[in-house]
């Protein structure tokens, strides 16, 4: 098969790198992809943005490609899936109507509480005042989020009442996320550990993947703003199976089921960020896609064909799906600096020549320059991947690696995977 992936950053290199394992793949196009996704033998990138239907389509049809799997959240939106569909292109991820899951935390807060999904206790607000006299009411530590896609970016986690003002005042009077800054949703602190948990979910079929742990701050002790995450490892062996199967029996698959019932079935991937509280498993958020970077770290693992397993979902079969049981995947982010607020672009990446052959490198915020150097042009610029016997094998191994890229136009964290070690 051909198969077109949608997206440009790590999570579709190694979605593409998975795909090419499949006995049947013949190549993976990526639009637009990035340029250092193009050193996989089998991996052509494509210059159409993800946000270009019409030009995707007819592409699609150009090439025969059989099918679409749309990685980034934006398209899925935008109803990127709903447009192949109606045009009977095989398309893995979910409609419109079911993104909104993620597209909305007003919408997937209401419907958590409809569905009795358990999570923290929330209210919305669209006016400034009522948001502001709310928060004093109910003190810090407290959490702030923009109502829209903000690529991680638009949740503050306020210790203090003048943190939380401020970024009302951020989102509500400066408008920083643009028409996503009309509404804000403003939740109970949750105290615990955060773990990820992605499913292929066919309707009210849920079959889920192991899971991760993200790093969602950008610096080192959880210090910094929120990002679309630092880094991360899979498996997460300090974590009983036992809260596994309460988030799926309680969180996955009611999810599922609702959206069935409000007539926004779901199919692709439904991930959930999860904290694992005192009083059980809550829901922090839900994305309608692979997570970035959890997919560098669980995919490699998945031992199964990913284009069996996601033609088994599209077709309405269950699928087998067998992940390693062996050693830890860990990955770990090189950032610009200056992200998630403002990433300094064209900064050239060096020593990628240095890096040992078994380093896997996903590429994500890259492109050649006219010397064909790779130069960062995006805040998450790529991540490198690595197994070990164990967490700390991991980190050794991938630390010695991660200090080859060393250069004062990126940074990266520290501690990715230290949790486990404890
Ligand atoms: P979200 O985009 O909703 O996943 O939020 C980004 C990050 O903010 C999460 O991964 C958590 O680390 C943190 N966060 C979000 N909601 C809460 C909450 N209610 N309590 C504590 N931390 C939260
Ligand atoms: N790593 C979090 C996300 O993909 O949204």
């Amino acid at each position: 098969m051909n198969i077109l992936v949608v997206g440009s950053g790590g999570r579709e290199h190694s979605i593409s790198r998975k795909l090419l394992e499949s006995k049947h793949t013949t190549q993976v196009f990526v639009a637009p992809g990035n340029d250092g996704m193009c050193l996989d033998e089998g991996i052509f990138t494509v210059a159409i943005q993800e946000t270009d239907h019409q030009a995707l389509l007819a592409f699609a049809k150009e090439k025969k490609i059989e099918l679409v799997i749309i990685g980034s959240e934006l398209p899925l939106l935008n109803g990127l899936a709903d447009d192949f569909q109606k045009n009977q292109i095989l398309v893995f991820g979910p409609s419109k109507k079911a993104a909104l899951i993620e597209g909305s935390k007003d919408f997937a807060k209401q419907f958590m509480q409809k569905y009795q999904i358990p999570t923290a206790a929330f209210q919305t607000f669209s006016e400034y005042d009522l948001a502001c006299a709310y928060i004093e009411e109910k003190g810090a530590p407290i959490v702030i989020k923009a109502d829209g896609l903000a690529a991680g970016k638009g949740v503050t986690v306020a210790m203090t009442i003048e943190d939380a003002r401020l970024a009302l005042e951020e989102i509500m009077q400066e408008e920083k996320f643009g028409k996503y800054s009309k509404k804000v949703v403003i939740e109970e602190y949750l105290e615990g550990e955060e773990i990820s948990l992605m499913a292929f979910v066919d309707g009210e079929n849920v079959y889920p993947m192991e899971i991760a742990q993200d790093h969602k701050r950008a610096y080192d002790g959880e210090q910094g703003p929120n990002t679309g995450g630092m880094g991360a490892y899979s498996p997460v062996q300090h974590i009983s199976r036992k809260y596994v199967e309460e988030a799926v029996e309680k969180i996955l698959k009611p999810t599922a089921k609702g959206l069935v019932a409000e007539g926004r079935a779901f199919s692709g991937i439904l991930y959930a960020g999860l904290m694992l509280t005192k009083d059980g498993v809550k829901t922090v958020e839900f994305n309608a896609r692979f997570g970035d970077p959890e997919t560098q770290v669980v995919l490699p693992r998945l031992e199964s064909d990913l284009v069996e397993i996601i033609l088994d979902v599209l077709q309405h079969r269950k699928p087998t799906i067998h992940f390693c049981q062996e050693g830890i995947d860990l990955g770990v982010v090189l950032a610009s600096c200056g992200y998630p607020e403002k990433p300094h672009l064209g900064e050239q990446v060096t020593g990628l020549e240095n890096l040992s052959s078994n380093t896997q490198v996903y590429y994500a915020g890259v492109k050649k320059d006219n010397q064909e150097k790779f130069v960062s042009q995006g805040g998450r610029v790529l991540l490198l991947h690595m197994r070990g016997k164990d967490m700390q094998m991991a980190r050794e191994k991938l630390y010695t690696e991660m200090k080859k890229l060393d250069n004062p136009a990126f940074f990266y964290r520290k501690d990715i995977g230290e949790k486990a070690q404890r």
